[in-house]
């Protein structure tokens, strides 16, 4: 499967903006949706400088009918090959150690996983139909285990992994190729936010966007970076609960607000 047409959620700015770099080559359109409009315009003009042709379009991912009505143009205009879902919000307790809280909740799992779902449903019939093609949802290693100061952060990304390990497995008989990625920390405006704890193993956006990228060119179904802190938290979640949360509690994070 060539990715001569791809689309990518979340792509102003962070991975977004690195895997948008990172497949930008003469003969790829890219399609960038995110909020920012000066920001999509920039990173558009840095894809198109490297000899892609790059369309952006601002736009909510939690709109549901707006994304299915671009998503559906774009689809008509050149096939999309490969479904990039990485846009994301996070929040998690606060700084003055207040929880989250209902509202901040409720977005993380209507951004992260409503807004991923989203991008996908309405292009997989057309992609089904013509035989298949390549979908990566960026979903998190807090995916594996969920974490005291990030209840609804852990709660979207894990349940975006088992929708991706589902897609996978209902439609690889049908050429579509689904890749689940649970990365760890990378520099980034969101990871900005986070304070305290141990960003464990922290890498560049550009060294994520491109161990993400070998993943799908080489068509495997998961990709953990790194893999050691994905195992780390696999283990947690095997563990009595009494156990498992004592050692959960010993990592703790604040939050700043902001998205
Ligand atoms: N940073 C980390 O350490 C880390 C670790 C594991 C997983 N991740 C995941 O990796 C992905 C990218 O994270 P990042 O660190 O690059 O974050 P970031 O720098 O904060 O970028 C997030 C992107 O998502 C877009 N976005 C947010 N809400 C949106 C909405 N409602 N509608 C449309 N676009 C929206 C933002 O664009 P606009 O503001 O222009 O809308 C931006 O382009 C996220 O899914 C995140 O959960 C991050």
């Amino acid at each position: 499967m060539t990715a001569d047409s791809v689309v990518i959620s979340g792509a102003s700015r962070g991975l977004g903006a690195a895997l948008a770099l990172g497949l930008a080559r003469p003969g790829v359109r890219l399609h960038l949706l995110g909020r920012d409009a000066a920001a999509l315009a920039a990173v558009a003009g840095e894809c198109a400088a490297k000899g892609a042709e790059a369309l952006w379009v601002s736009l909510e991912v939690t709109d549901a009918e707006a994304m299915a009505a671009q998503l559906l143009a774009w689809d008509a205009a050149r096939p999309l090959r490969l479904l990039v879902a990485n846009a994301g919000v996070s929040a998690g307790t606060r700084p003055d150690g207040a929880p989250e809280g209902h509202a901040a909740a409720l977005r993380q799992i209507r951004v992260n996983l409503e807004g991923a779902l989203n991008l996908v449903e309405p292009v997989l019939p057309a992609m089904l139909a013509r035989g298949g093609g390549a979908v990566l949802l960026v979903a998190s290693v807090m995916a594996f285990r969920g974490l005291p100061d990030m209840p609804g952060y852990s709660a979207s990304k894990a349940g975006l992994w088992a929708y991706g390990e589902a897609l996978r497995a209902a439609h690889a008989g049908a050429g579509l190729r689904v890749t689940v990625a649970a990365p760890g920390f990378f520099r980034s405006a969101m990871s900005a936010r986070v304070q305290g704890g141990g960003h464990f193993g922290q890498v560049s956006a550009e060294a994520m966007a491109a161990s993400l990228l070998r993943a799908v060119a080489q068509g495997r179904g998961r990709v953990v970076a790194p893999w050691w802190l994905g195992a780390a938290l696999r283990g947690l979640a095997l563990l009595p609960p009494g156990l498992g949360d004592r050692l959960a509690r010993r990592v703790r994070y604040r939050v700043m607000p902001g998205g």
